[in-house]
Parts: structure tokens; C-alpha cells; sequence
């Protein structure tokens, strides 16, 4: 692998890999083939899970890490992606992170030659995230098949839920949605709330991307809470296995209650945990196709 642009790019064989190596390296394994590799991470959309823990990761395995500062960069003065991304592979650079906001930016990438992962493209895909999504549900029921997950909010803004959709289809997990807006992008089935909060196995919540809009959908956060939160008496009529994930950031008091975010059935400070070792099994990846 030396690109992760969608988890499309990777079979189920090479899922499972990154989930086992992410494994060993929660466990304390090291890695010392990618010290002093030259790592740069340009984010041109905010980000603190994603950013900051690929820096983790790097810093880990000895890589110099340098971060992209947009705003101070000749992207000001009109310059496109890809002659900014051609300018850091020609200063040596031995790969890249990229988040960018417009969706499937990496196919104006082609004639790049150093690894590139994702951080996530507009309302596309975000693979690392479901990697680290899989890999805290592997952690808490051993396996995938025949698990019952909704994904519960801004379903068609939200790349998190698109990619996990796909790959945990794949993998055998049954997947539903409750979509308050009536507008999600992905043709699933639907299911009521409450009936939800009794039936899964897993309830991934989403943050209403009130960013990527564009237009007002008049979200009252009270009423929204009412109708589709995660409450304390919700938290409490789940199944008594179920977990709660929300890929963060959250909207307290929106989709999620202060009481769910940090309760026993909550898995979302496993899954920022989790975020530095999947990213450490990916970097691992991309510089195996190397010659050392
Ligand atoms: N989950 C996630 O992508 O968070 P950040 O936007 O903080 O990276």
C-alpha cells in the first residue's frame, strides 16, 4: 500500500492487517525502519483528533514531522493543491498527510510519487477513522459479523458515516441509519430511534456539521436533544452489552448528553486512543512497498 486516499483501495485481508498491527503496537511493540523519515502534515480543514494524532504516531516511530501552515503558505497567493504537494515531494519530503475539503481531492494527485495518506476529504471518506472505528469494536466484541450498528444524525455530511457504511458492510455488520434530517446521500435502512437505542449492538452518534450546510436547517440544539440525543434514560435503555462511539468532535447537549459522553457504555476516549495506533499501523504500511 503507499496510498490510502478510501478503504475501497484496501481488501478485507489487508483490513485486518492494520487492525492486527495497530494491535501490537497498542501492546508496546517498536518499530525503528522509519526513523528520521521526513513526515509533513497538511491540514486545510480544522482538525485536532486526526492532525495531532498522526503526529503521535510519528513522533513514535523517530519521524521529523513538520506541519503545514495554510494560512501562511502560497496557497494565499492562488497556488493549487497539487503544485503544493509536487513542492513538498521535491523538498524531499518522504511522505504526506492530507485533509482537504473537496471530496476525492487526490485524484488531481496522480503524478505524486511519495506516499500519501488521507486525513479525510470533504463529505468523502475517512478511512483512518474507520480504521480506528473497527478496530474499537474488534476490541470490545471480538469480531464483526452479524453487529447491529446505527449511525444517528448528519448522515449526508458526514464522511465517517459513508466510509464506515461501506467497509462494515463488507465486514459483515448490519448497518442502519436514523437520519433526522431526511437527507442522508446513502440509500440504508432506516430505523426509528427508540427502537434503536433498544436494538443495537452499536450506536455511533455524528455531529451536525452545521459548517458544511450551507443553508439553515433551522436545528433548534434543545429540541434536537430531545428528539434524537443521547440521554441518560436513553443511555439506559440500551442493551446491556451495547457501546455508544461518536467520531468527536461532539456537540454537548446536541447529540450527545454531558452523562454519555464519559458513561460506562461509552467507547469515544477508546476511540481517540485508538487513533495513534491505527495511524502508526498505516505509516508502517505506506513505506512498506519501499525498498529499505
Ligand atoms: N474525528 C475526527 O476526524 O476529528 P478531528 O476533526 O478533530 O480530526
Amino acid at each position: 500500500m503507499k496510498i490510502l486516499f478510501t478503504l475501497d483501495d484496501l481488501s478485507e485481508q489487508e483490513i485486518h492487517h492494520i487492525l492486527q498491527e495497530a494491535e501490537t503496537f497498542k501492546k508496546g511493540k517498536t518499530y525503528d525502519k522509519l526513523v528520521g523519515k521526513k513526515a509533513a502534515n497538511l491540514f486545510f480543514e480544522p482538525s485536532t483528533r486526526t492532525h495531532y494524532s498522526f503526529v503521535a504516531a510519528q513522533q513514535k516511530f523517530g519521524m521529523q514531522v513538520t506541519n503545514f501552515n495554510v494560512e501562511k503558505s502560497s496557497i494565499k497567493k492562488g497556488e493549487s493543491l497539487y503544485d503544493t504537494v509536487k513542492t513538498f515531494e521535491m523538498l524531499g519530503f518522504d511522505c504526506l498527510v492530507i485533509r482537504h475539503p473537496q471530496t476525492n481531492y487526490f485524484l488531481e494527485l496522480d503524478n505524486v510519487s511519495i506516499p500519501i495518506l488521507s486525513g479525510g476529504d470533504g463529505t468523502g471518506s475517512h478511512p483512518t477513522q474507520s480504521l480506528l472505528d473497527l478496530m474499537t469494536i474488534k476490541e470490545e466484541f471480538k469480531q464483526f459479523k452479524g453487529l447491529k450498528i446505527a449511525f444517528i444524525g448528519d448522515i449526508m455530511h458526514s464522511r465517517v458515516a459513508h466510509t464506515n457504511i461501506k467497509v462494515m458492510k463488507r465486514l459483515g455488520l448490519e448497518c442502519y441509519v436514523v437520519d433526522p434530517f431526511g437527507l442522508g446521500a446513502v440509500e440504508e435502512k432506516s430505523i426509528d430511534i427508540e427502537e434503536a437505542i433498544k436494538e443495537m449492538d452499536i450506536l455511533m452518534f455524528l455531529r451536525i456539521q452545521f459548517e458544511r450546510h450551507g443553508y439553515d436547517l433551522s436545528v433548534n440544539p434543545q429540541t434536537y436533544h430531545k428528539e434524537y440525543g443521547m440521554t441518560k434514560e436513553r443511555v439506559q435503555a440500551m442493551k446491556d452489552h451495547a457501546i455508544i462511539m461518536h467520531p468527536a468532535p461532539y456537540n454537548r447537549g446536541v447529540e450527545l448528553s454531558d452523562y454519555a459522553v464519559e458513561c460506562e457504555k461509552s467507547r469515544i476516549m477508546k476511540q481517540m486512543e485508538n487513533g495513534v495506533y491505527i495511524r502508526m499501523a498505516v505509516l508502517k504500511e505506506v513505506f512498506n512497498h519501499e525498498p529499505n
